[in-house]
């Protein structure tokens, strides 16, 4: 639809279109929520972003994303409290009390504000679309409600989605979850599509729980009951990396729109609108101050030589599991460059719990850092492997970047997306459920030497395929195009 069409559609209806954006409060969804509000943004569509307050001061502490988004007039940022003292970025194992008190304390002054606030029907400009993050069920029952229409942005994987989340009620049904007995290798038959592929210790971590009872099977199952009812679903994929979920989830979720790699979609119409020669695309939307320091100690080194290690911004490990990773990564005897998140290592540790031999070779080929600018860490050409988390956000990323990962889930959808890397698209080892040092080794050993060729080619297939994906004529193009019509065509039709 041309701008003339939409003003018309504005002259009919008096609504101009205007998507409200409301991630849940975490630096993955929140640096994507960013991403997908500037692409809408570049339409000339409003955007109001809604944030919580205990994300919001860290960002705009570590960022420059006001002054960067003052330059859309079409474009406002806008907080909620959510009752949460504490000042820094927390940790995983806080993630349901921080959704909890988002709802108990956010949902009254969220609903006030659509229903007769700055973002209702009596307002100025009353919002059109809502797209909230796909697990803040409240948000969509209160859209649904009020009539205004809803477009999910899920920011976990589609395979995570589709295996663990919308399937979470067959699993029920099919007495696969809770699992009987302690197998956790047998397959799981009842989730159409990954019959072959999904073993019980593959399904998102919640799974392998005893109580249903327990709040984070709760929210799911909210969860997989609200996002059918929306009017869309966006997620960050790309068709062909997904082909193996995408036509069942499609049956229950016909207008979905999978725009990945977001961030590769994101830089490239950042490209495409300016006139700079050279513009800058390395925006920071991290809740941590990043380092750039190691992207020179990055230059110092060969192709395809460093090992990157970053368990991303929820996940934790125990001062043992760092030492036994720490041993793998230096017996592989590859330079590294690892993040180590303040927080992360539990308990935390000093330089006197760690064996010397360690510390010297981490002096002589290791670079250590508190947050690192990973997408411009990844597409360094030093960069040989990542040992990841498996964070959707970081596989994405690594899998743009043609880097074969090494995975060590933590929680939620990573258990899923280490087992596609993996199984599906070949693109690494899953080291799932251990990091004992020679597993670590022999994995390290695995990426970057004995089967690095074979990791390699597929990586670059697949980086290949995401490039085309965010092309012209690429499909992750031409779901974005029809999201943006889809947006002005609900806005119309309020
Ligand atoms: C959690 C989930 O587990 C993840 O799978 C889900 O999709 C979102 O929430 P998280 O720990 O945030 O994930 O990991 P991930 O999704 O990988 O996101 C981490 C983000 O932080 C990435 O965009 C990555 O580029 C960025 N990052 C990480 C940095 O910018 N610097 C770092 O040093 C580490």
């Amino acid at each position: 639809m041309d701008q003339n069409h939409q003003n018309d559609i504005v002259a009919k209806t008096g609504l101009e279109p205007h998507v409200l954006i409301f991630p849940i409060p975490f630096q993955g969804p929140v640096n994507c929520a960013l991403k997908l509000a500037e692409l809408i943004c570049l339409s000339g569509i409003h955007v109001t972003f809604l944030n919580t307050d205990h994300i919001h001061g860290p960002l705009i502490q570590h960022t420059d994303v006001l002054s960067r988004f003052n330059r859309y007039p079409n474009f406002k940022f806008q907080t909620i409290p959510d009752g949460l003292e504490h000042e820094k970025p927390v940790s995983g194992d806080l993630f349901m009390e921080v959704m909890a008190a988002t709802e108990t304390v956010g949902k009254p002054v969220f609903q006030e504000m659509i229903v007769s606030g700055n973002l209702s029907r009596r307002s100025e400009r009353p919002v059109t679309v809502m797209i909230p993050d796909a697990c803040f069920s409240f948000a969509i029952e209160a859209a649904i409600e009020t009539s205004i229409p809803v477009i999910c942005f899920e920011t976990v994987s589609p395979c995570c989605l589709w295996t663990s989340y919308l399937n979470l009620p067959t699993l029920i049904q099919a007495g696969d979850v809770p699992f009987k007995g302690d197998d956790l290798d047998q397959l799981i038959t009842s989730v159409p599509g990954t019959e072959h592929v999904i073993r019980r210790r593959d399904l998102a971590s919640f799974c392998r729980s005893n109580d249903l009872s327990e709040p984070v099977i709760e929210l799911i199952l909210k969860e997989a009951k609200t996002v059918p009812r929306a009017n869309g679903l966006i997620i960050n994929t790309f068709e062909e990396l997904d082909a193996l979920v995408l036509p069942h989830m499609r049956k229950l979720c016909p207008n979905t729109y999978p725009i990945g790699p977001l961030h590769s979609l994101h830089k490239a119409r950042l490209v495409a609108q300016t006139t700079q020669k050279a513009p800058k695309t390395n925006f920071s939307n991290s809740v941590w101050k990043e380092d750039r320091t190691c992207l020179q100690w990055l230059d110092k080194h060969s192709p395809k030589s460093v090992i990157f290690v970053s368990i991303g911004s929820l996940a934790t490990m125990t001062v043992e599991q760092l030492v036994e990773i720490w041993y793998g990564v230096v017996n592989s005897e590859k330079p590294f460059l690892w993040v180590r998140r303040p927080g992360s290592i539990i308990g935390g540790y000093d330089e006197s719990q760690i064996p010397g031999e360690l510390l010297e070779p981490t002096k002589e080929r290791g670079c250590i850092v508190d947050w690192a600018p990973q997408e411009d860490v990844l597409a360094h050409k030093a960069i040989g492997g990542f040992l990841t988390h498996s964070g959707w956000n970081s596989t994405v990323e690594s899998i743009a970047a043609g880097v074969p990962m090494i995975c060590w889930p933590y929680f939620v959808d990573q258990q899923v997306n280490s087992r596609f890397v993996g199984e599906v698209w070949k693109i690494g080892v899953d080291m799932k459920d251990t990091c004992d040092r020679l597993i670590v080794e022999n994995a390290v050993r695995d990426v970057m030497e004995t089967k690095k060729n074979m990791f390699t080619e597929c990586a670059d297939n697949w980086a290949n395929l995401a490039k085309e994906s965010i092309g012209e004529t690429g499909s992750s193009s031409a779901n974005l195009a029809s999201l943006i019509n889809d947006i002005k065509r609900l806005s119309a039709s309020k």
